[in-house]
């Protein structure tokens, strides 16, 4: 489907394919060993698609080595493939997430033998075909903390810090917001949303690793503009696509399973019902994709 698309016509590809993951997860996952190979050509078909100053943004979990408590090289590996000499990518930044819902595993290294901790964070490397991507952290400000804002009011000495940083009187602006770090704290503690509704009444499998909408929501803010094409190739519940129609711009999901393509229809009013019954219809040849 990637092949179909034309060249240079999506803003931001932001994705998380399935991970190199020791214990699989339901939709079925590729070895650490075999994972630059298989996820290569998924590159180089994303990176003809992007314009020139879009962005890749690519969320990927680290795993461990089976049978003791160390840990994959994989996505490391990946990433100097993706952006080495030759890579078809530049890292425009690298991005962590913790997820503070994250279940202690695996139970044998971190709640039996306890040798390890709580493995928490997946880092989302945010790649571009150009060293200027559009971007514009002013359209992903945060509230400026207490103490920030009393600073702001009461003012602070400019000059030379210990860090060896020199404030100059510009900090001193209210600029609307503080400007965020790239470390992105959301968990999904969400239990009764449209979506999780949909697929309990309809008795179809709940997608068992669901971006939080933070994630989605801050890049498409940070890296597009209202109207720009959103794409998601691995797009599972389509947590992506509902992001970008929230948000004012296009979008396009692809997914291999129906189930989960069809669980989807639910975060979008008034469509759940109707791609759910043509589903039961054609359950083996239907194939849906979203576009808004
Ligand atoms: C980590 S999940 C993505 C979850 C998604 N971000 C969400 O929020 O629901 C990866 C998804 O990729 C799908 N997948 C695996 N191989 C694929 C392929 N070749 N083409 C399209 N989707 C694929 C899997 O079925 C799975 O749903």
């Amino acid at each position: 489907m990637l092949a179909d698309l034309p060249e240079n016509s999506i803003d931001l590809v932001i994705t998380s394919p399935p991970f190199a993951l020791r214990r699989k997860k339901s939709y079925g996952n590729v070895s650490a060993e075999k994972y630059c190979e298989w996820f290569l050509p998924y590159a180089g078909a994303i990176a003809r698609v992007l314009k020139p100053r879009g962005s890749f943004v690519l969320d990927i979990g680290g795993s461990w080595n089976k049978g003791e408590p160390t840990r994959t090289l994989y996505h490391f590996d990946l990433l100097l493939r993706l952006c080495g000499e030759k890579g078809l990518f530049k890292l425009a930044q690298e991005f962590y997430w913790y997820n503070p819902a994250k279940m202690p595993a695996p139970a044998q290294w971190v709640t039996i033998d306890r040798v390890r901790v709580k493995d928490a964070i997946n880092p989302i490397w945010w790649l571009s075909k150009s060293s200027r991507p559009k971007a514009s952290n002013k359209r992903v400000l945060k509230p400026y903390t207490k103490s920030m804002e009393n600073l702001l009011a009461k003012g602070y000495n400019a000059g030379p810090r210990p860090s060896g940083h020199v404030i100059s009187k510009n900090w001193n602006r209210h600029q609307g917001g503080a400007i965020p770090s790239n470390l992105i704290i959301a968990a999904n503690t969400k239990s009764n949303d449209k979506y999780l509704r949909g697929c309990r009444e309809h008795n179809l499998e709940v997608h068992p690793a669901r971006f939080v909408d933070v994630i989605p929501e801050f890049f498409i803010k940070f890296l597009t503009r209202s109207g720009d094409l959103v794409l998601d190739p691995f797009s599972g519940s389509n947590v992506v696509g509902a992001a970008a129609e929230r948000l004012g711009r296009k979008w396009i999901s692809i997914e291999i399973n129906k189930d989960y393509v069809v669980g989807s229809a639910f975060r979008f009013d008034g469509i759940g019902e109707n791609i759910y019954s043509r589903y039961l219809l054609e359950p083996r040849n239907h194939f849906i994709t979203g576009k808004s």
